[in-house]
């Protein structure tokens, strides 16, 4: 009730700013921020020396342009400080995080707790490898697997890792309880899946700048389009014997926030069940609360054969991911016969603990449920106001995405849209050339959601033609490519 009030006075505000030209940093003071930040020594030293700090970010990012490898297209910010949903960069401008490190940081920057079980535990063990036991992640385990409800876990650290464990899992699952002959299982995968980037996970991807120039990818693959429970059928009565695993993403994240439809999870559980096929969520970015619920396949309240988690396992401190799995799957694999060095540290069991505990405590799955409501409420405000612009509003939780209409755009981008956002003090990323995504982390407010539209709203309103001018003025951009899997131009 609250909420829903609190957003029709949203409206109000929005509507009422609608054409207006000035557009405001948000609300915060700098001074504010950075006494609450306890770094008034970094605000008086910019204050003092603008000029000396305005080339920090310019110089920090060219050396790393210079030092380390060009695998990213980051927008020009430097981050040099964090706290909740507040980033400030070296010369003490402030933002708000909308991308949460790929929703990494649902528990917010610098969560107290969770840095407090880091330092504690930094203070006194940090690493035993498996060689031998630890004292903390026997309670990791057994608190991540109460939670989720499973009987085992295997811990690893990135997402990636998480998926190419589940992969071996199913495969060796295959062969030992499903009887597949041997060196012939079949994983299958979605079109426009994202699973990570090792040489296993990307020979699933249809993304061509992911595969292009690193064959040859791995055998054992088939292809379903996503949100599709007949295409999965097909696949299933062709090959049945030989698939091992379906693996998905309940939500596709990197290919712009798709939302299967309704009743596709559970198709997708009976199907796996009919053909004693592993039906496998990579729930690494959807998880822990991000659409919210626990786990994004609560929503059909469907059961997966085995979890991928990472990301908020970790809450944006320390990489940290896990599968889960029942006990007669995850015992098909031996000693011996996978693990990491780093999977299970004391380290990164503590901050996982604190990290499951803030998200329970502070009742964050249940947050991110309504705040996302009424965030995709007051961008469908926005939508309505600009349908030329905006093609499509969807997402669950506070995962959202703003899918933009080429057409009406023009040569404008996602990119060059979040590029504006930025100078409003919004930190949002595109995924593909048309689709911004909105995932903050879960403790944020709603004024900050407000906010969010409303900066959208007046770029859209106020400074689409200058945009224009300047995309015209730039080198065309390159006109995406079919897939060279599936020949479409979008895998969706
Ligand atoms: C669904 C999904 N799975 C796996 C990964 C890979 O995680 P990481 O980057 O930690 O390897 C990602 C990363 O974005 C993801 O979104």
């Amino acid at each position: 009730m609250a909420m829903a009030m609190a957003r029709a006075m949203a409206r109000g505000r929005l509507m009422s700013r609608f054409g207006s030209a000035a557009i405001n940093a948000f609300g915060f003071g700098r001074e504010r921020a950075f006494s609450a930040m306890g770094s008034e020594a970094v605000a008086a030293s910019v204050a003092s020396s603008p000029a000396a700090h305005m080339m920090e970010s310019q110089a920090l990012m060219q050396c790393e342009h210079q030092h380390s490898a060009h695998n990213y297209h980051p927008l020009p910010v430097v981050f040099s400080q964090a706290k909740d949903v507040s980033v400030w960069d070296p010369e003490g401008r402030q933002y708000l995080d909308f991308l949460s490190a790929y929703s990494a940081v649902n528990q917010g920057h610098g969560h107290p707790k969770i840095i407090d079980a880091l330092i504690q535990q930094a203070q006194r063990l940090t690493l035993s490898s498996r060689a031998f036991y630890n004292d903390k992640f026997p309670s990791f385990a057994r608190v991540v697997t109460e939670l989720f409800g499973y009987d085992m876990m295997l811990p690893m650290n990135t997402g990636a890792e998480g998926v190419e464990t589940a992969m071996k899992l199913a495969r060796k699952w295959g062969y030992e309880k499903k009887g597949i002959p041997k060196d012939e299982a079949i994983i299958v995968s979605c079109c426009g899946c994202f699973h990570g980037r090792t040489i296993g996970v990307i020979s699933m991807s249809c993304d061509n700048d992911a595969t292009r120039g690193f064959g040859p990818l791995l055998p054992g693959h088939v292809k379903v389009d996503y949100g599709d429970a007949h295409a999965l059928e097909k696949v299933f009565k062709e090959r049945g014997d030989q698939v091992a695993a379906f693996l998905f993403e309940p939500i596709q994240g990197e290919a712009g926030v798709i939302v299967p439809p309704d009743g596709y999870l559970k198709a997708v559980r009976e199907l796996c069940s009919k053909h004693n096929v592993l039906m496998i969520a990579d729930e690494v970015q959807t998880g822990i609360g991000r659409t919210g619920k626990l786990l994004a396949c609560d929503w059909e309240k469907v059961r997966p054969d085995v979890v991928v988690l990472g990301k908020a396992l970790g809450a944006g401190v320390l990489p940290v991911s896990a599968v889960l799995a029942d006990t007669d799957i995850m015992l098909c694999i031996k000693p011996g016969e996978h693990g990491s060095t780093f999977g299970g540290n004391p380290l990164a069991s503590a901050v996982a603990i604190a990290a499951l505990e803030v998200v329970q405590e502070e009742k964050l799955a249940e947050r991110s449920a309504e705040l996302g409501e009424e965030f995709r409420g007051y961008l469908r405000d926005v939508q309505q106001l600009h349908p030329d612009l905006v093609k499509e509003v969807r997402g669950r939780g506070l995962l959202t995405a703003v899918e933009l209409n080429p057409t009406g755009l023009g040569p404008v981008s996602a990119f060059d849209i979040c590029m504006a956002l930025k100078e409003k003090g919004i930190l949002a990323k595109p995924t593909h050339e048309t689709i911004i995504r909105l995932s903050p982390p879960l403790t944020i407010r709603l004024e900050h959601l407000r906010l969010a539209a409303d900066s959208l709203q007046e770029i859209l309103e106020c400074g689409i033609e200058k945009l224009r001018l300047d995309a015209k003025s730039q080198a065309p951009q390159n006109l995406p490519e079919p897939c060279d899997r599936c020949g479409r131009h979008t895998c969706r």
